[in-house]
């Protein structure tokens, strides 16, 4: 595998691929929020909101985020929730968990400066191996080769060989051995796998590598689609006039750390409740990851406030002071 790397690398160098990659980015390079207004901060930001969210999310969702949190000093006046509030409808909660953790470190340990050593940016809290070589090629234009799925199909179809992270990153490193532009480098081979290699329909026509890549025209596009989950499930709205129970320890568990609205799974608590009359409020669909969930909302009204470590009485009038997941929300309204 070795001489596979070093007989690839040279294969991509004796074609010039870093300088036509480049020249690509210079004329279709896309628009984007956080490269035209570029701090340390924003990049780190947006590459953790682009690890599991669409690029046309995220720029509609930046606004609201950097209202409040413009920069790393403004976690200090702020806690954990409020973050949450304005993450609310990215999901994936865990990656805004870490970053207001991460965000505290920073200011507590760095002076509210990002380092830009691989080593301390490992240390943070859900920073990894991608994340952190994202932030000092692009957020500090030094040497480092982010590898996400896009990077590594693009690479990997060009020499129609299968490389693990660490490899493409090698072949990468060894193709710009003499280059500076790292920020622009790992920027074009994103846009481009994105693009023009992309996953389903690559634009081969369009591609500048046709005369070598090893799988131009290949036909992609019936890729199997990953299956899809179909489940239904009950959701309780148990309130009396002013509150509303959540609890806190739900058998439904996707949202890990938030309070959330009882399903049918939760048992013991609906077994407290048997004898209420219950409504059928609203049906929908809902999908989260690979389920696609037939959601019945059921209202249950009840004097019986019933007291228990695991069980929150929220008053009506404050639920929309506390981060929700979207999907209770809907439940809600
Ligand atoms: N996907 C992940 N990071 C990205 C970035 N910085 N620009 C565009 N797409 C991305």
């Amino acid at each position: 595998m070795k001489s596979n790397i070093v007989q690839f690398s040279n294969l991509l160098h004796d074609n010039q691929f870093y300088e036509t990659i480049l020249s690509w980015f210079k004329q279709n390079q896309r628009n984007l929020y956080w490269r035209e207004n570029r701090t340390i901060y924003l990049t780190y930001l947006t590459e953790v909101m682009l690890q599991q969210t669409t690029v046309s999310t995220v720029q509609n969702k930046l606004p609201t985020i950097l209202k409040e949190f413009p920069d790393f000093k403004s976690f200090k006046s702020k806690k954990i929730n409020d973050f949450l509030k304005c993450w609310s409808g990215l999901g994936y909660y865990n990656r805004a968990i870490n970053f207001y953790k991460s965000a505290s470190i920073i200011n507590k340990n760095f002076k509210g400066n990002l380092p830009d050593n691989k080593d301390d940016l490992l240390n943070l809290p859900g920073v990894g191996e991608y994340t952190a070589n994202a932030i000092i090629s692009i957020g500090y234009n030094k040497r480092a080769f982010p590898i996400d799925v896009n990077i590594k199909r693009l690479i990997s179809r060009l020499t129609n060989e299968s490389f693990s992270d660490q490899q493409a990153s090698e072949i990468l490193n060894n193709i710009a051995i003499k280059k500076r532009n790292f920020r622009k480098f790992a920027e074009s081979m994103m846009d481009y796998s994105s693009l023009i290699c992309k996953k389903n329909y690559p634009q081969c026509q369009k591609c500048k590598f046709q005369n070598y890549c090893k799988s131009a025209f290949t036909k992609f596009s019936s890729l199997k689609k990953n299956k899809i989950l179909s489940k239904n499930i009950n959701f309780y709205l148990v309130e009396n006039k002013n509150y509303i129970c959540f609890i806190k320890n739900p058998k439904f568990q996707f949202y890990k750390n938030f309070l959330h609205l009882p399903s049918s799974l939760d048992t013991e608590l609906l077994s407290k409740y048997k004898k209420n009359k219950k409504t059928l409020k609203s049906s929908f669909q809902y999908s989260i990851t690979k389920y696609r969930f037939k959601i019945n909302v059921h209202e249950i009204f009840t004097k019986k406030i019933i007291k228990d470590h695991d069980i929150v009485w929220l008053k009506k009038s404050e639920i929309s002071q506390i981060p929700i997941p979207t999907l209770f929300k809907k439940i809600l309204n």
